[in-house]
């Protein structure tokens, strides 16, 4: 394969958690870094395409040559990737929180004498992965992630089948050296066709390379 197979391709990658606000204060969010994100982001850079990273809220520096757009919240993260349509590839490696308070308090909740507890009201935020699958403009190859601490095959296979996508690569979390804050990975690839592809385990900037790798090589729908 050529150094530069995405040459001429245009890949949106989301990454990091989201935050939903609750007051001024106090948000709702996932554990992520952002770092795996960031590294694919870069690793699409090395194989030619055009890269737009939309990043939730995560302290890394922007990888050289991509185009980024910081966002704060699911809302903002969906509008920010549908605004950067059209695409060639979306990775969908963003921690998006599946629920959002239905109303954000304009003033900081306080504590009353008597109060022991807090009830939230969420409502479920839009999935991004499913909907731009699902949409007209859908890019010709749609991967998403999947963090699973137990089962990984058989949730990440449902997730590809549940969401139409080409590809999910799974990681699984809550275990030494991998997922998270960590610097090292492993990650197993699932396509539509049935296929599987370990990865890894390996820093998170080879691991992205080789998931790159693999994304340039899959066949796209004319
Ligand atoms: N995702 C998204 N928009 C959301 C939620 C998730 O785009 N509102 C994407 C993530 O970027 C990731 C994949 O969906 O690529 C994760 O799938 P999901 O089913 O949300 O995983 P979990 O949140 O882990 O789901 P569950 O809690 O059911 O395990």
């Amino acid at each position: 394969m050529s150094g530069r197979p995405l040459a001429g391709q245009r890949v949106i990658v989301s990454a990091g958690p989201t935050f939903e606000d609750i007051d001024p204060v106090r948000f709702i969010g996932n554990r992520s870094s952002g770092k795996m994100g960031f590294a694919v982001a870069a690793a699409a850079v090395e194989l030619g395409a055009q890269v737009v990273l939309v990043a939730g809220p995560v302290s890394l520096p922007t990888p050289a040559g991509v185009q980024r757009i910081d966002v704060r919240s699911a809302a903002q993260m969906h509008a920010a990737v549908f605004a950067a349509l059209p695409a060639d590839v979306y990775i969908g490696a963003a921690a998006v929180a599946d629920f959002t308070p239905r109303a954000v308090a304009g003033s900081k909740i306080k504590k009353r004498p008597g109060d022991d507890g807090l009830v939230l009201d969420l409502v479920r935020t839009r999935d991004i992965l499913a909907e731009l699958a699902a949409d007209a403009r859908r890019p010709a190859l749609v991967v998403g992630f999947a963090a699973e601490t137990d089962d990984v095959a058989r949730y990440a296979r449902g997730k590809l089948a549940a969401k139409r996508l080409d590809l999910i690569a799974a990681n699984r979390v809550g275990v030494a050296g991998s997922g998270f804050e960590s610097d090292d990975n492993a990650l197993t690839v699932f396509d539509r066709d049935g296929g599987e592809h370990a990865l890894g385990p390996a820093p998170k900037a080879q691991l992205a390379h080789e998931l790159l790798e693999l994304i340039a090589r899959r066949p796209r729908a004319a």
